[in-house]
């Protein structure tokens, strides 16, 4: 089957490279892909990913048989809506099923609706309700944008006056139309686990967990980021955390959606707070993590086509360590340009999946924040981790930037 993957980062580069290995996939398109999907097989410029009237024409033309999709924004823009009206197979759900993730308020209905442990929450669009509602709550505040605003809607804060400010800067257009509500969420106490199901008209069949690092520092310190590593498996997991995920989280909304008429089909990712009183729901996303799915992929021992289609997966015993390297600036203002050196220094058991690369003639240069994906193969997390950071000393751009405690000690980040 000839296949066409939106999208251009690392999980987008984890999912083509799966895809090549399957004895179902004769060509891998990748629109826009990025250099390390460009050695996989043709790539697509000049669409961009939410023009999806143009992908799914591109689609026709091409003859693609399935359609993936890896970033959130091409289905919240309707991509599987217009490719299946032109007759092409789509993985990820619809627009409408895509409000799991793309508004907050949404998916916090359903939750509620369906039963499924979450934080109690309420959604404003007016400042003055919004206002008066702080005044009633203690901290810490969780204040978020309701739509998609790129993971920077959301703000925790202990300061009242913080807090009264981010409803401002939301409810005043800071976020475009993601910011026109505002939800005001319980705050959740614990360390946070994502768990992803793979969800046909079948059911769903969870992947294997993998830990996020989301602070640029070590020791989860400074700014948020889109995620500076991963490894799997992650083994101080709650005992059938994940079976209970299935049963308490997954099941339920999948079949609350089917209720409703709006059925979900795709990735699902449940990123979960471990309270005191069992795990919570503290938001879905409709696709798989980056970086967590560069380590979760390369332990699939099952044909990716077969997963989508609603075989339950086999696992390696491997383990997986993913480092990334990240340009100085990153994430508010990345620095592009500067030429990548040594990765034909990197041995063949760390895998390399591009982020934000691109060609020039012979050289590799920075084009985006998060910029390569080292991940380091094993018996152990620990050898994995070894080989990933052995790995990381020999690539190099002046002013790259890593956290060096990615799997150091199987700590939960805050
Ligand atoms: N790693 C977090 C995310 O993909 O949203």
């Amino acid at each position: 089957m000839r296949v066409l993957l939106v999208g251009s980062g690392g999980r987008e580069h984890s999912i083509g490279w799966k895809l090549a290995q399957s004895s179902r996939v004769d060509e891998l398109i990748s629109l826009p892909g990025n250099p390390g999907l460009a050695e996989l097989g043709p790539t697509v410029e000049g669409i961009d990913v939410t023009d999806v009237g143009a992908i799914a024409a591109m689609a026709r033309i091409h003859r693609v048989d399935l359609v993936i999709v890896g970033p959130e924004a091409p289905l919240a823009a309707g991509v599987a809506d217009s490719a299946s009206s032109l007759g092409i197979p789509v993985f990820g759900p619809t627009r409408s099923a895509a409000r799991l993730e793309s508004s907050k308020s949404f998916a916090k209905d359903v939750m509620n609706r369906a039963g499924i442990p979450t934080g109690a929450s309420k959604t404003f669009t007016d400042h003055q309700s919004a206002m008066d509602h702080l005044s009633r709550t203690e901290g810490p505040y969780v204040i978020k944008a309701d739509g998609l605003a790129a993971g920077k809607g959301v703000l925790v804060t202990e300061s009242r006056t913080d807090a009264e400010s981010w409803v401002g800067y939301c409810l005043e257009g800071g976020f475009g139309d993601a910011g026109a509500s505002v939800m005001i969420d319980e705050y959740l106490d614990g360390p946070e686990v994502s768990v992803f199901a793979v969800c046909t008209e079948s059911g769903a069949v969870p992947l294997e967990p993998a830990r996020d690092y989301k602070r640029l520092f070590d020791d989860d310190e400074g700014p948020n980021t889109g995620g500076m590593g991963s490894y799997s498996p992650v083994d101080d997991l709650p005992r059938d955390l994940v079976t209970n995920v299935m049963t308490d989280v997954i099941d339920p909304v999948i079949e609350q959606m089917r209720v409703d008429g709006n059925p979900f089909t795709g990735f699902l990712y449940a990123g979960l707070v471990l309270t005191d009183t069992g795990p919570k729901v503290l938001e879905f996303n409709v696709r798989l993590g980056d970086p967590e799915c560069q380590a979760i992929l390369p332990r699939m021992t099952s044909d990716l086509v077969d997963v989508l289609e609603g075989a339950s997966p086999e696992w390696s015993a491997m383990a997986t360590v993913n480092v990334v390297l990240a340009s100085v600036g990153y994430p508010t203002a990345p620095e592009k340009g500067a030429v990548i050196k040594g990765l034909d220094r990197v041995p063949d058991d760390v895998i390399v999946f591009h982020a934000g690369t691109k060609r020039d003639g012979r050289k590799l240069l920075v084009s985006g924040g998060r910029v390569l994906n080292l991940v380091g193969t094993g018996a152990t997390v620990g050898e994995a981790r070894a080989k990933a950071y052995a790995a990381a000393e020999t690539v190099a751009w002046p002013g790259a930037q890593y956290r060096t405690d990615i799997a150091d000690g199987y700590r939960l980040p805050l």
